[in-house]
């Protein structure tokens, strides 16, 4: 895909740039190699046996014909889609829109837009989704409501889901409900799939043995993707382009192990924060995506072999340039602890000229004539070398346009170095424990049947709110 590939660009994490404290040598970088060959040995050993599926999903042409049918199914029928799902179940949906529609999709006119209006509820904030039922008013019946949830039993997407339900059958009818409903889901299990089922819901499976963080590329994404008028197909063959990069065994060549291997090696070292941070509205929230996917696949208190290890890079989102006013002061002068992932862009798909203007004061004439793309590129260049003169390694993902084949590549390069950076870890990429607790006291909470131990745990007196001020 000559133009399209995505380029990491590494020079400045290199003591050639930052210096020896802090910076890589090329010596280091190829010391560290096998290790991370080793891991993609396995990687690869393990695909052939049916685990990291995942990968798979580029390739699969019954899926997408399934997604597509879906599409057509509902598409030019409905004025609003709203997702009801979270995390993995709804990141992807919001990452792919943000990057691929115009910016302010949702208000553009129905005939200037590729589909019905996104709306991703990935919360169950009150004033919130209050605000969203209001404002599909006598809209409801021309909104399709797409409820994504791969186990069935998300407290927040089940509350969701009852509300709008019952929305739907107070208003439209019992009927009608049906019209008005996709579900996303296991194929075989769960709360979510039994009740579709018996209620003859229509729906489309979450493939097995595939996550939630990394299902992007499947309905759980691809759904309101199509809906909204983008290209599936090019995202999947942008995905597959980059499948087939992160699946060569030598480390310094592929994409996915070169990002495994540098973050692994700041992450021994005590930089454990990794930063990233897009030059581009439209990559804005693929950080939010990411900082998702890396988060809960690698913040671990035990190994693979169940020994206590506490590890995990914490990733961080910013956005460039604003937050070169809120954050970069901290970013130059603060703790050396991080790695910075800037995103660039080399063509926006659209500039906007800064005029010529006769009148305005002098100091605004290196301005005039000029270009907001040129001046962005401009900040996260300068950004960029003021972070490296003061020693702070800065790895750049290049992409030469964004389209549905880059942010493919993006997604597949992240969840492979996902992999890689667990199998570095000597961690499971692909399970939550910590993220159970809470979701059973909430239960409690909530007065779940089977609950009642942790509910009496939760109500013991010295809890209170003694200790507020
Ligand atoms: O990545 C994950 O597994 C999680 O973030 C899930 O996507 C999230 O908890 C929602 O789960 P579910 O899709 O089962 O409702």
């Amino acid at each position: 895909m000559p133009g399209t590939t995505l380029q990491i660009d590494y020079a400045n994490v290199l003591d050639t740039a930052v210096g020896r404290t802090h910076g890589l040598s090329m010596a280091e970088i190829k010391r560290a190699a096998p290790a991370v060959k080793e891991v993609i040995v396995r990687v690869e050993r393990e695909r052939a046996a049916g685990e990291h599926r995942y990968r798979d999903l580029p390739h699969d042409r019954e899926m997408l014909k399934q997604i597509r049918a879906a599409v057509r199914r509902y598409a030019g029928r409905y004025e609003n889609l709203v997702v009801l799902g979270i995390g993995g179940s709804a990141l992807g949906n919001i990452a792919l829109q943000t990057a691929l529609n115009p910016p302010y999709y949702n208000l553009l006119p129905a005939g200037a837009r590729r589909g019905p209006r996104l709306f991703v509820m990935d919360n169950v904030d009150p004033v919130q989704f209050g605000d969203l039922l209001e404002l599909l008013g006598p809209g409801l019946r021309r909104t399709l409501f797409n409820v994504i949830s791969k186990s069935g039993e998300t407290a927040e997407t089940a509350a969701q889901f009852l509300i709008a339900h019952d929305l739907l059958a107070r208003k439209l009818g019992r009927r009608a409900v049906c019209k008005h409903v996709l579900v996303t889901t296991d194929p075989a299990g769960g709360t979510m799939r039994g009740f579709a089922d018996d209620a003859g819901l229509d729906t489309l499976p979450v493939p097995p043995g595939v996550g939630g963080r990394f299902s992007v590329l499947s309905a759980v994404g691809l759904f309101s993707a199509g809906m909204c008028g983008l290209r599936i197909d090019r995202l999947l063959a942008g995905a597959a382009a980059m499948t087939r990069r992160v699946s060569a065994s030598a480390a310094l060549t592929n994409p996915a192990a070169m990002l495994a291997l540098l973050l692994h090696a700041f992450y021994v070292r005590g930089k454990r924060l990794h930063v990233m941070m897009p030059y581009s509205f439209q990559l804005k929230d693929l950080a939010d995506w990411y900082r998702q996917l890396w988060a809960e696949s690698l913040g671990k208190q035990a190994d693979r072999e169940g020994r206590p290890v506490v590890v995990g890079p914490t990733p961080i989102k910013a956005l460039g340039a604003t937050d070169q006013h809120s954050q970069v002061q901290l970013y130059r002068e603060g703790p050396n602890d991080k790695v910075f992932i800037f995103l660039e862009v080399e063509e926006f798909a659209r500039d906007v000229k800064i005029p010529r203007v006769s009148g305005m004061p002098d100091e605004w004439a290196y301005l005039q004539g000029r270009s907001l793309g040129t001046l962005l590129s401009a900040e996260k260049r300068a950004t960029e070398h003021a972070l490296v003169a003061s020693q702070r390694p800065c790895l750049t993902i290049r992409f030469a346009v964004v389209n549905e084949a880059t942010v493919g590549q993006f997604i597949m390069l992240w969840e492979a170095a996902t992999t890689l950076m667990g199998g570095l870890l000597n961690v499971n990429a692909y399970d939550q424990p910590a993220v159970q607790l809470g979701k059973e006291l909430t239960f409690a909470l909530m007065g779940r049947k089977g609950y009642e131990k942790q509910a009496r745990e939760l109500g013991r007196p010295g809890r209170g709110n003694q200790y507020t001020v």
